[in-house]
């Protein structure tokens, strides 16, 4: 195991400890949620934990939930009246746990479940926490086909650079599992990301935002590549 796997593998383990029997769980989308999916699928299988539900936030993580043999536990948002408890991935956390999502474009389903939630808890590896945000990664927003040139010129007239993402052999956007596009956005000058998450969503043809604000989160859990963690 690589130590990048050894850290991801300890966050995960240590948010299981917020699923409880019965619990209805949002499931991240991203390679560390599902290193928690399949610890959780390894604790379920074992009987170590019982009768929770999962709801997905991508059907990337739908289809694994499946796989693993789990689609009698998987329900859709019209199937719960609530989540007690969501486990996702990050990009890139911040000291306030704010944080910056959607590496997989599966943001604005991710912010649905993850703020739904009554807990919301973050897993990530030491690697992904910065003291401001973005740092390496730029903001993805999602947006209607229609609209993302228009969204792309107004971003960039207020300062930074926006490039339409395309899917690995450039055969077109990538298209979300909501039918829209993924705008990456690099802002010229530094961000407040609560301020810029509000003003981002009111540009017309915006879907979501890959911004989410810290006061949202619950817990973050951050993975060491020596086996062990520290939380915010
Ligand atoms: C997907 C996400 C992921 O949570 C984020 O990209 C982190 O993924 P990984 O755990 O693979 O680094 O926001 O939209």
């Amino acid at each position: 195991m690589s130590s990048a796997d050894i850290a991801r593998e300890a966050a995960a383990k240590e948010a299981i400890k917020y699923v409880t029997d019965g619990a209805v769980v949002g499931v991240g989308t991203g390679s560390t949620a599902m290193v928690f999916l399949r610890e959780l699928h390894r604790l379920i299988s074992n009987g170590h934990v019982k009768d929770v539900l999962l709801v997905p936030t991508s059907t990337e993580t739908e289809i694994e939930i499946i796989n693993l043999g789990l689609a009698h536990l998987l329900r859709y948002p019209w199937q719960v009246n609530h989540i007690d408890v969501a486990v996702d991935g990050a990009d890139e956390v911040d000291r306030n746990k704010n944080l910056v999502k959607g590496g997989g474009a599966a943001l604005t389903r991710e912010k649905i479940v993850d703020y739904w939630a009554r807990s919301f808890v973050v897993i990530v590896d030491e690697s992904k926490v910065f003291d401001k945000i973005p740092a390496k990664h730029p903001i993805p927003i999602e947006v209607i086909p229609f609209a993302w040139p228009i969204v792309k010129a107004r971003l960039e007239e207020i300062g930074g650079v926006v490039n339409l993402r395309f899917g690995s052999g450039k055969r077109g956007p990538i298209v979300t599992d909501n039918g829209n596009y993924i705008l990456d956005y690099v802002p010229k000058t530094e961000i407040v990301p609560d301020e810029a998450e509000g003003f981002i969503k009111r540009v017309p043809g915006v879907v979501e935002v890959g911004l989410f604000n810290g006061k949202r989160v619950s817990k973050v859990i951050i993975g060491r590549p020596n086996g062990s963690i520290i939380t915010m």
